[in-house]
């Protein structure tokens, strides 16, 4: 039985939890892309939202490249792509890098922070756009030698994720079984008391 893009998403929302924001529940990560684009005026609201993200010394280490659908910054990112995510990615209609400058402006020594920083940036744009009504995708698996060839980023960007953005289409429209589960698989967390401590593994006493 086949399940529409909707049914999929209620299926991938984390149960409610009274006082946290929705938004934070509701985001998951579809691979399943519709044909469907970004406005403009929804791609300047969530770079708009990454702007206000907090970093240290308020360096603002975070740049983004974004490959509309069709352009050659698209085909560079998607050619950037590692095997596995080139089956799914290239249908989304925008295609972002994030890179992280390496060192700080006012003395040129290194930001320790710059990685940080970019990693916050990106949890802005993704929450931004899934409160937009879209998906995103972060991808670890990029060719980093290849992007930095094709894209020409300078030697003191650092590149992190490449986020595959759009709209979610259903499962189906991914043509692939394995794509197909992995879209439909549960979504697991681990339990708060593996990740907060009182002191070193020992569970904090949330009760
Ligand atoms: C930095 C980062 C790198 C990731 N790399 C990939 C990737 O290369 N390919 C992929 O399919 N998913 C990738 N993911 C997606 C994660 O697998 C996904 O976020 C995780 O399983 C949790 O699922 P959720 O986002 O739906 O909650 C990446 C996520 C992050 C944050």
């Amino acid at each position: 039985m086949s399940a529409s893009a909707s049914e999929v998403a209620s299926q991938k929302h984390a149960p409610k939890i009274d006082g946290v924001l929705p938004i934070f529940l509701e985001r998951w990560s579809a691979r399943a892309f519709s044909p469907r684009e970004v406005s403009k005026q929804d791609l300047q609201r969530i770079f708009e939202a990454v702007r206000w993200t907090p970093s240290s010394n308020n360096e603002q280490p975070w740049r983004y490249i974004v490959g509309l659908r069709g352009t050659s910054t698209h085909e560079k990112i998607r050619e950037s792509l590692m095997g596995f995510n080139q089956a799914w990615a290239p249908k989304a209609p925008v295609l972002i890098v994030g890179l992280a400058k390496s060192n700080l402006s006012h003395n040129g020594s290194p930001n320790h922070f710059a990685f940080y920083d970019l990693g916050a940036a990106c949890a802005y744009l993704v929450l931004q756009a899934a409160a937009l009504g879209m998906t995103t995708h972060q991808m670890g698996g990029v060719d980093r030698e290849k992007a930095r060839t094709l894209l020409e980023i300078p030697a003191d960007y650092e590149i992190g994720a490449a986020i595959a953005l759009g709209y979610q289409d259903s499962p189906e429209s991914l043509g692939n079984e394995e794509l197909i589960k992995r879209e439909l698989a549960p979504r697991q967390r681990k339990p708060l008391n593996e990740i907060v401590f009182s002191a070193w593994g020992q569970p904090l006493d949330l009760k």
